[in-house]
């Protein structure tokens, strides 16, 4: 398919199967040889991770946990503004070596509230791994350990990620089209 329509937004074709692939098989590697002698639990961010993580957890050999959370967003008091609260994460991650998967890192403002909850946990060292990552929306200072590709300032479709909760079942990643 080399555009897809959702509710009058067209994107197009921007990233193949096939590079998907070898960046997803990139972060892997990294991963294995930084990992080699320590177990990992793995953290995934859904909804947009899970097609990520399933692919990268296929070439990941190390001994590792798995594990799923979501970001709930709502609003607090008028001093507390918006509050982002971590659910599903029920282990004990007390000393142990925690990579976060991400879809897509813009901001950083998901990624710098998880980190700072998983410090609060206790974690003996927390990473990043990401497939797609905007450097020039990137607003933090934590460093992104592991991107799969990096984009420019575009929105990106597919593979995970959604429009308005619809397209993440394609298995290519696709861009907004500009007329
Ligand atoms: P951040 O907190 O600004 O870094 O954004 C993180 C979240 O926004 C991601 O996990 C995605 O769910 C969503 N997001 C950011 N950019 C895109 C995009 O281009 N397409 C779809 N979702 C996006
Ligand atoms: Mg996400």
């Amino acid at each position: 398919m080399q555009e897809v329509t959702i509710h009058n937004a067209v994107f197009e074709s921007y990233i193949s199967e096939n590079e998907i692939n070898n960046a997803v098989s990139a972060v892997a590697n990294k991963i294995n040889e930084q990992y080699k002698e320590q177990d990992v639990v793995f953290i995934a961010v859904l909804n947009g991770s899970f097609m990520f993580c399933a692919d990268l957890l296929k070439k990941i050999n190390l001994k590792c946990e798995v594990s799923f959370v979501k970001m709930k967003s709502y609003e607090g008091t008028e001093t507390t503004g918006k509050i982002n609260e971590l659910i599903g994460l029920s282990e004990d991650l007390r000393g142990k070596a925690v990579i976060l998967v991400e879809d897509i890192v813009d901001t950083g403002n998901t990624l710098e509230r998880l980190s700072e909850i998983l410090i609060s946990k206790g974690v003996k060292s927390a990473q990043i791994a990401t497939l797609l990552y905007k450097p020039e929306a990137y607003k933090k200072k934590i460093p992104i350990d592991y991107v799969g590709i990096e984009i420019p300032n575009e929105f990106v479709l597919g593979y995970g990620l959604d429009y308005d909760g619809l397209g993440r079942n394609l298995s290519k990643i696709y861009k907004l089209k500009h007329h």
